[in-house]
């Protein structure tokens, strides 16, 4: 992952520097680092150990101020997150590079350049790039070829930014899929990994294409194309502005965020729904003519977003009466395919950035489905930019890694999809105005949940000394119950698996035991009674169910079994409503457990690379 900020300004950099680090702090926060050159033209650079706070209380400290410079937040992938193996990588305090990606030859590459002499500092893919620049520097290049050069031998995928104190003024940068994009600005200029790091400087960016190059000064930009010709790539403008985002009363961004979910529910449905009907201009003029054609649906996603699309199957096949599958990007990307005629290609993603999710997209854009739909968080963001459609999610910025209101948000535009399909095929118009009639009330749905915060909170109690969880679903629900899981994994590091729960008794039933807790979703729904009789299971072998049920759920309480009755909610949207309390519980077992709730361990917000 990481993300890499460049800038070149008649002013000290520094400042705009570290801005888009905290800006892009959300693709990784195990070390953080900037070099600039200095006004004698010397290379400045301070690295640190753990997140973009440490940098910058270095920096109070020590001098790094230049009208020229780099910067970088680190995820880490080859050598541990320590100071040693933070970018920029410097080769004899000439040349300063910052990486965001995975350099697959690195190991050949390394080999060769120590034997010509290069000692390496740290345990990183990206040192040999900066060795292998100034080889070329040496050899009488300029920047930009000696850049070029050793991206020709590069294997893997990057954007790197490049500066050297041999040509003072000039940033060179490219790309090799992984994102990179210019910031234009008035006899100044950026590079950046998204256009977040810098929407507080500029409004105007050219989004560079796979393959490009560029070498920016304060005046000029050019960049040059794959065959080294200079291209003309258009200029986009953002109305996009990243205010600062407030935790306000709340202790952490992913309480805010749960809390979030009522209104950015009504924000993804606004203007989208009317009378009864769920509108196809919501979609697009291209999508809804494609919609006509459309008689089998493929979503592709990573992580929560690949839940969100699981439920989606269960709404596709059961409501609008069409085959759909669903499939992990990462899986997707590298096996073959058998399209069937009149498919429609779903990707889903928070961020619109996940590595391998828009390498999915990309491939199937040659496999011969009918229409590429992307439903995203972030407008403009490669995944967006990438797709013939879009169905933005409207959550706002989501700042903890854990997601939460990006997930509800995704599922609800999942089922207005899964109704604009249903009605051009098996839906009727009565059962369409029901489930839009469900949509409306969700949000006051999610307010009563979000009333049980209390009552969740002394369960989460019982879970702080647990290694182990256990959660079960039926149906739809079993995603949501996978959902669970994985947010008790992310941010309380206590391991969780989630069943069928009818596969229990294959298996994970020989688990059981006081010390595992086993979480169960039961809304009230034809497979009630058949997970009543699984919960009896782990019930009679001493396991500790918590179950979230229907307020009408015929469930009596039972000694030794704690039941939270959550709301009276239709089948449909049940998978929505049922997933706030699971985000509540991991978030009081993440509390209870002390860990870094919004930036927990080894994560990162954005997975850029594979
Ligand atoms: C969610 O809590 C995770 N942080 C992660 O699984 C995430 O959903 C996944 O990386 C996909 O991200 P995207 O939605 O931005 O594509």
């Amino acid at each position: 992952m990481c993300g890499i900020v460049g800038a070149v300004a008649h002013r000290i950099v520094t400042p705009v520097l570290l801005e888009g680090l905290r800006r892009l702090e959300y693709r990784g926060y195990d070390s953080a680092g900037i070099a600039v050159l200095d006004d004698s033209e010397q290379l400045q650079r301070v690295r640190k150990q753990g997140k973009i706070k440490a940098l910058e209380t270095a920096l109070e400290t020590h001098y790094a101020e230049g009208k020229i410079g780099i910067a970088h937040t680190r995820w880490a992938t080859h050598g541990v997150p320590s100071e040693r193996n933070a970018h920029p990588h410097v080769c004899r305090d000439t040349v300063a590079v910052v990486h965001n990606g995975i350099i697959e030859n690195h190991d050949a590459l390394r080999r060769k350049l120590m034997l010509k002499g290069y000692e390496f500092e740290s345990e990183t893919d990206t040192e040999v790039i900066v060795h292998q620049v100034h080889e070329f520097l040496e050899a009488g290049l300029d920047l930009r070829k000696a850049v070029l050069r050793t991206c020709a031998i590069l294997e893997g995928a990057y954007a790197i930014a490049v500066i050297s104190s041999r040509t003072p003024g000039r940033l060179v940068a490219a790309r090799h899929g992984s994102p990179l994009v210019v910031g234009l600005g008035e006899s100044e200029n950026f590079v950046a990994s998204d256009i977040f790091a810098l929407v507080g400087e500029t409004q105007r960016f050219i989004f560079l294409e796979d393959g490009d190059n560029v070498e920016l000064t304060t005046e000029t930009v050019q960049v040059y194309d794959r065959d080294q010709q200079p291209a003309q790539r258009p200029v986009h403008e953002t109305k996009l502005v990243v205010d600062a985002v407030e935790r306000g009363e709340y202790r952490h961004y992913m309480q805010k965020e749960i809390h979030e979910q009522p209104v950015a529910i009504e924000k993804t449905l606004d203007g989208r729904i009317r009378a009864g009907h769920v509108l196809d201009a919501a979609f697009g003029p291209l999508a809804e003519k494609a919609f006509d054609h459309i008689r089998s649906v493929q979503i592709v996603a990573c992580g929560t977003s690949y839940h969100a699309g699981m439920v989606a199957r269960y709404w596709m096949e059961a409501i609008a009466g069409l085959p759909c599958s669903v499939e992990v990007a990462s899986e997707f990307r590298y096996r073959k395919h058998v399209v069937p005629p009149g498919t429609l290609f779903v990707s889903i993603s928070q961020s619109g950035e996940t590595a391998d999710t828009l390498a999915a997209l990309k491939e199937a854009k040659h496999l011969g489905y009918v229409h590429t739909l992307a439903i995203c968080n972030v407008p403009e963001s490669s995944i967006v930019r990438e797709s013939e459609s879009t169905l933005m999610t409207r959550a706002g910025l989501e700042v903890g890694v854990a997601s939460t209101k990006a997930f509800t948000t995704q599922l609800t535009a999942l089922l207005l999809l899964v109704v604009a399909l249903g009605k051009r095929n098996a839906l009727s118009a009565g059962q369409e105005a029901k489930i839009v009639k469900e949509l409306e009330s969700l949000p006051e749905q999610i307010r009563h949940v979000l009333r049980l915060e209390d009552e969740i909170q002394a369960w989460a109690e019982q879970f702080g000394d647990k290694q182990h969880a256990l959660y079960l679903g039926r149906g739809a629900q079993y995603p949501v119950a996978m959902e669970g899981a994985l947010k008790l994994k992310e941010i309380s590091y206590i391991h969780a698996e989630a069943y069928p729960s009818g596969e229990l008794k294959h298996g994970p039933l020989a688990l059981i035991d006081d010390q595992m807790p086993v979480v169960a979703v039961a809304p009230n729904n034809e497979l009630l009674e058949k997970l009543k009789s699984n919960l009896q299971e782990v019930h009679a072998r001493g396991g500790q169910l918590y179950v979230f049920a229907d307020v009408d759920a015929p469930m009596e309480n039972v000694p030794g079994v704690k039941l939270l009755r959550v709301a009276a909610t239709d089948e449909v949207v049940a998978p929505i409503v049922y997933t706030v309390p699971l985000q509540m519980l991991a978030y009081h077992v993440a509390l209870i457990k002390g860990t870094d709730v919004d930036q927990p361990r080894n994560l990162a917000k954005s997975v850029t690379v594979e």
